[in-house]
C-alpha cells in the first residue's frame, strides 16, 4: 500500500509549492507538473499494474480522491491570485486624470450646406421633392424645351447610361416629375440631389450636388422670383449682401437670368481692406451664384399644365459653389477626397 502513501503524499507537496508563487502565470507550470499528462499523479496510476487484483480499487478510489484535492487547491490558489492581481490593477487607477474624449463624427461640409439650404427654403413653404439620378431623356432634356440636336444640350456634358437613358446631368427634371405627380397648380418644391457630368477641375467634378427650387401658380411674376431669391441669399450669406440678375438664356425659362450676390470676401468693392485684388470674385465684385427664370410655356404644355392659366418660376444653384464660397475652398475635388485632415475642419 506504499503507493496510495505515495498519492497522498502528493497533497501537501501542491500545498508547499502553491504557497510559493505569486503570479497566475506560475500556476499554469504547477498545474502541469502535478495535474498533467505526464505529472506526478500520471505517473503514480501508470503503476497500477504493480498492484494486485484486490489492491486495484482502493487504489483507483484514492487516485480520484487526491485528483479532486489537487484541482480544488489549484482553483483556491487561482481565485486568490486573480483577486489580487485586480486589485493592484485597481491601486493603479487614476480617478483625477481627464478623461477620453470619444472621437466624434460630424456633417460633410456639403451636407450641411445642403441642409441649411433645405430648411430656409422649407421656412418659406417649398415642400421637398426628389427623383431618380439615372433618369430618362425625357425628363432631362425633351419636356425641359431641349429639343433633339439642339446646342443646348452641349451645354451639359451629359453621361449616357442607354439609348435615351442617362445620369441626370442637373435637378431640373424634377421639376418635370414635381409636375407629372401633382397633375395641377400650385406647385412650390426644392429638389436637393446628386448630379453627374463628365466634367473634372478644380471648380468641376463629376458627381455633385445641385438643388431646383419650383413655383407654380395662377399669378407669379418676375417679381415674386426676385424677391424669393433676395430673401433666400440673405439668410445663406447674411443680411447685407446684395442681389443682381443679368439676363441669360435656359431651354427651360424665358426670361432667363443669371443671379450674382455681392462678393462675400470684399463686400462687393473688389478690393480687400489691404487694397488688393480679391482673388474670390476676380475683382469684380460680384459672384455668380444661381440660374433662374420663369417657367417656359413648352415646359408647362410638356406636363399638360395650361400656359394661359398658370405662370411659376424656377431656379438652380450648386451646393459645392455656395460651400466654397461660404469656406473659402478653392479647390471642389477637397469635397470628394474623403482626407480626414479636410473633413475635421467642418
Ligand atoms: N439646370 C441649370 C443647370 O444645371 C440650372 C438652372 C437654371 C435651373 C435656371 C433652373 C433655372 O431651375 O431656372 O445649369
Amino acid at each position: 500500500m506504499n503507493l496510495i502513501a505515495s498519492l497522498e503524499g502528493l497533497v501537501p507537496s501542491l500545498q508547499t509549492g502553491l504557497e510559493r508563487i505569486r503570479a497566475l502565470s506560475e500556476l499554469d507550470d504547477i498545474h502541469t507538473a502535478f495535474l498533467g499528462r505526464k505529472g506526478s499523479l500520471a505517473r503514480l496510476m501508470s503503476r497500477l499494474p504493480e498492484l494486485s487484483a484486490e489492491e486495484r480499487p482502493a487504489f483507483g478510489k484514492a487516485a480520484n480522491a487526491v485528483k479532486e484535492q489537487l484541482t480544488a487547491l489549484i482553483e483556491d490558489r487561482r481565485a486568490v491570485l486573480i483577486a489580487a492581481h485586480e486589485e493592484a490593477a485597481l491601486s493603479r487607477f487614476d480617478p483625477t486624470l481627464p478623461g477620453r474624449v470619444p472621437w466624434q463624427g460630424s456633417l460633410h461640409p456639403v451636407t450641411s450646406v445642403m441642409e441649411e439650404i433645405c430648411s430656409v427654403l422649407e421656412k418659406m413653404g417649398f415642400a421637398i421633392a426628389s427623383g431618380p439620378e439615372v433618369e430618362t431623356d425625357f425628363h432631362n432634356f425633351e419636356a425641359l424645351n431641349f429639343p433633339h440636336d439642339h446646342p443646348a444640350r452641349d451645354m451639359q456634358d451629359t453621361l449616357f447610361v442607354a439609348e435615351g437613358v442617362l445620369m441626370r446631368t442637373h435637378t431640373s427634371p424634377i421639376q418635370v416629375r414635381a409636375m407629372l405627380e401633382r397633375g395641377r397648380p400650385p406647385v412650390a418644391v426644392i429638389a436637393p440631389g446628386k448630379v453627374y457630368r463628365r466634367d473634372y477641375d478644380i471648380t468641376h467634378s463629376p458627381m455633385f450636388h445641385q438643388i431646383e427650387g419650383l413655383l407654380v401658380d395662377t399669378d407669379v411674376t418676375f417679381a415674386h422670383l426676385r424677391g424669393t431669391l433676395t430673401m433666400f441669399v440673405r439668410e445663406i450669406f447674411g443680411p447685407d449682401v446684395r442681389v443682381r440678375l443679368r439676363p441669360s438664356f435656359f431651354p427651360f425659362t424665358e426670361p432667363s437670368v443669371e443671379v450674382d450676390i455681392s462678393c462675400i470676401l470684399c463686400d462687393g468693392k473688389g478690393r480687400t481692406k489691404d487694397g488688393e485684388a480679391c482673388r474670390v470674385c476676380k475683382s469684380t465684385g460680384w459672384l455668380e451664384i444661381l440660374g433662374a427664370g420663369m417657367v417656359d410655356p413648352n415646359v408647362f404644355a410638356a406636363v399638360g399644365f395650361d400656359p394661359e392659366a398658370c405662370s411659376g418660376f424656377a431656379f438652380g444653384l450648386g451646393i459645392e459653389r455656395v460651400a466654397m464660397l461660404k469656406y473659402g475652398i478653392g479647390d471642389l475635388r477637397l469635397f470628394f477626397e474623403n482626407d480626414l485632415r479636410f473633413l475635421r475642419l467642418f
